[in-house]
């Protein structure tokens, strides 16, 4: 039974270096064809490198590749430390001024993107990263680079580029971050949750980037009583949350999209209600509004917007 088992995990490990053996191939063939100088360097060790790059030397010795590769490597990539990332390194040793002689990170690296992601995605592939692969942030030429910097401790975890997650994704979305910023809003710069409470930045099946299977789903995860059962459903809450709520942010209270009655109007045109309880300009019969129509207008009678468990909850009144 045990070397039954043993055999198994002895040929799933066998599978897997295989695979990895077979994904660097692919990268090193990738390389020869750039004829980049890189391609018939030989690894120098990072002694070496530490010798003349000192300051990144003491930065780089607090994160947890250092940690992880100089004191307990797993693995002889992980042994190959500076290396591991940046590949081979004797062509840049003999001629640290030639372009590409080594694998630079960053957006200004000729070497294909590929080929400067895939150094990360030896050890990184799959998992979170499952969608990877032609997901919008890889589509649109991102680099693990844009958002992670591993050569010092820039943000207390993730190794972030900038002193957090938030910070890091709003480098480049500005409109989230100004939609953050309105009169409602979900308390992310107050520091409550994070673009990845919700989002996947590595890819994910769910447009945009969610990380779970649709936006109802990625909302009950914080608020769950919303997601019922409820006797009486209010079908437009089961569809999707976004009927009616932006996810970032809003003018209108409770991050709603449309203020409230025309909210509710935007769906229910014609309803049995005396004079509709339209706003004045609405009204067929001149200036006239239903004071009941104001502040929390249908909402006075109809409370229970997201569903109601009372018998007697059918027009969602209690
Ligand atoms: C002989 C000294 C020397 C050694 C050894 C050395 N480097 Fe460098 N490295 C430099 C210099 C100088 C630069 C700056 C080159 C420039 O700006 O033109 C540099 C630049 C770099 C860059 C940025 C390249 C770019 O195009 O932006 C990386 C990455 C790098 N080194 C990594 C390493 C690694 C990893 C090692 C060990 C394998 C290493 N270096 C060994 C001197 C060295
Ligand atoms: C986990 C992968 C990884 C490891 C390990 C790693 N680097 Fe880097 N290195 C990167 C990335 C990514 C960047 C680009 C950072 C940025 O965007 O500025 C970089 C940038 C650099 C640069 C140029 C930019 C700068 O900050 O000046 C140098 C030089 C460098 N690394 C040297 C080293 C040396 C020396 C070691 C070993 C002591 C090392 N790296 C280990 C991933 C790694
Ligand atoms: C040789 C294997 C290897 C390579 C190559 C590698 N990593 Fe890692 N990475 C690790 C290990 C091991 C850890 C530590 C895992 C732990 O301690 O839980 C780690 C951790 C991380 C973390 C989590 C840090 C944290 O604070 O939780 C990030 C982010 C990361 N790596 C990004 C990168 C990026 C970006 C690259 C490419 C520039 C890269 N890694 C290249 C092996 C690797
Ligand atoms: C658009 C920004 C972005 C890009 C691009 C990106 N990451 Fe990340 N990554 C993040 C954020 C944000 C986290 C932190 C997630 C958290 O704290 O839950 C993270 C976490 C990680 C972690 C640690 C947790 C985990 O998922 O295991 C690893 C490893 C990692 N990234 C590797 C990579 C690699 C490899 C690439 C390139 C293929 C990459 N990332 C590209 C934003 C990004
Ligand atoms: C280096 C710039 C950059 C960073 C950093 C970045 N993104 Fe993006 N992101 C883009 C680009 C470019 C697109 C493509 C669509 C666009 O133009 O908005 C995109 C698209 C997206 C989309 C999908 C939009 C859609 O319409 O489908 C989401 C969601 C997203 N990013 C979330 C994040 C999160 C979360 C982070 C932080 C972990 C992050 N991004 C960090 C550049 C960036
Ligand atoms: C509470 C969950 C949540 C948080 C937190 C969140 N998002 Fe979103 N985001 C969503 C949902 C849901 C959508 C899709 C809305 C839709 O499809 O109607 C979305 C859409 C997007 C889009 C697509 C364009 C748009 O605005 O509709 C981008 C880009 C984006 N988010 C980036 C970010 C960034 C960057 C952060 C952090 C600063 C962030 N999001 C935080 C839930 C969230
Ligand atoms: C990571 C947890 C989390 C997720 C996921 C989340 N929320 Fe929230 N939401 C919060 C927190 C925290 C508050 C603030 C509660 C408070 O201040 O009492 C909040 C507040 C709200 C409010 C009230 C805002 C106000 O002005 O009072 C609405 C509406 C809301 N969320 C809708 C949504 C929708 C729709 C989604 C899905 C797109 C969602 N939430 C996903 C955590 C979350
Ligand atoms: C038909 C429109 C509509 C839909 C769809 C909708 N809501 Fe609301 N939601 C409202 C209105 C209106 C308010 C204003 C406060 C109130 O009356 O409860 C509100 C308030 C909230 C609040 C803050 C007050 C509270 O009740 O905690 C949260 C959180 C919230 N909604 C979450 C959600 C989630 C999650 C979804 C999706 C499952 C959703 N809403 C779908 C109309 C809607
Ligand atoms: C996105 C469209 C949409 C919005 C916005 C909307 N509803 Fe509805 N509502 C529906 C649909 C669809 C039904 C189900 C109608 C049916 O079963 O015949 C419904 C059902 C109802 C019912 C029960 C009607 C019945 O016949 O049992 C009430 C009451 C109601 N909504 C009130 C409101 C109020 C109040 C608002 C504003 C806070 C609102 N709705 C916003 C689409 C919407
Ligand atoms: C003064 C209390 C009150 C207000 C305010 C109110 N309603 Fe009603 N509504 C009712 C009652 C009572 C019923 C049930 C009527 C019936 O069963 O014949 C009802 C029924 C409904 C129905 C289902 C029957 C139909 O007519 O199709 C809808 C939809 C509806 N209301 C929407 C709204 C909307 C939208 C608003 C805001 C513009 C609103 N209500 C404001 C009390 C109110």
């Amino acid at each position: 039974m045990r070397t039954d088992m043993l055999s198994r995990l002895l040929a799933l490990l066998l599978c897997w270096l295989t695979t990895a053996a077979a994904q660097a191939a692919d990268q090193t063939d990738a390389l020869r064809e750039g004829g980049w100088p890189l391609s018939n360097a030989e690894y120098v060790g990072a002694d070496t490198c530490k010798n003349c790059h000192q300051a990144i030397k003491a930065h780089y010795a607090h994160t947890k590749h250092a940690i992880a590769f100089e004191r307990n490597p797993d693995s002889p990539l992980e042994e190959r430390n500076c290396e591991a990332c940046h590949g081979p390194g004797s062509a840049h040793r003999d001629n640290p001024s030639e372009h590409d002689s080594i694998v630079a990170f960053g957006q200004e690296s000729e070497l294909p993107k590929a080929v400067v992601n895939g150094q990360c995605l030896q050890c990184h592939d799959g998992g979170e990263r499952t969608h990877w692969d032609s997901s919008i942030h890889d589509a649109n030429e991102l680099m693990c680079s844009d958002c992670h910097n591993p050569m010092a401790r820039f943000s207390r975890k993730g190794l972030q580029r900038f002193s957090s997650v938030n910070a890091t994704c709003m480098a480049c979305h500005k409109t989230q971050q100004a939609e953050f910023r309105k009169r409602s809003h979900m308390p992310l710069l107050e520091g409550k949750i994070a673009c990845v409470d919700c989002h996947n930045p590595h890819g994910s099946s769910t447009d945009p980037l969610l990380k779970a299977d649709n936006v109802n789903q990625v909302c009950y995860t914080c608020h769950q009583e919303k997601r019922g059962p409820f006797v009486f459903e209010h079908a437009p809450v089961r569809e999707n949350c976004s009927n009616c709520h932006k996810p970032h942010g809003s003018n209108h209270e409770f991050l709603l999209k449309v203020a409230r009655p025309f909210l509710c109007q935007s769906c229910h045109s014609h309803s049995r209600h005396i004079n509709d309880m339209l706003p004045a300009e609405a009204t067929p019969a001149g200036p006239f509004t239903d004071a009941r129509v104001a502040g929390r207008s249908c909402q006075n009678c109809h409370a229970q917007i997201h569903g109601s468990n009372h018998p007697a909850g059918v027009r969602m009144h209690r």
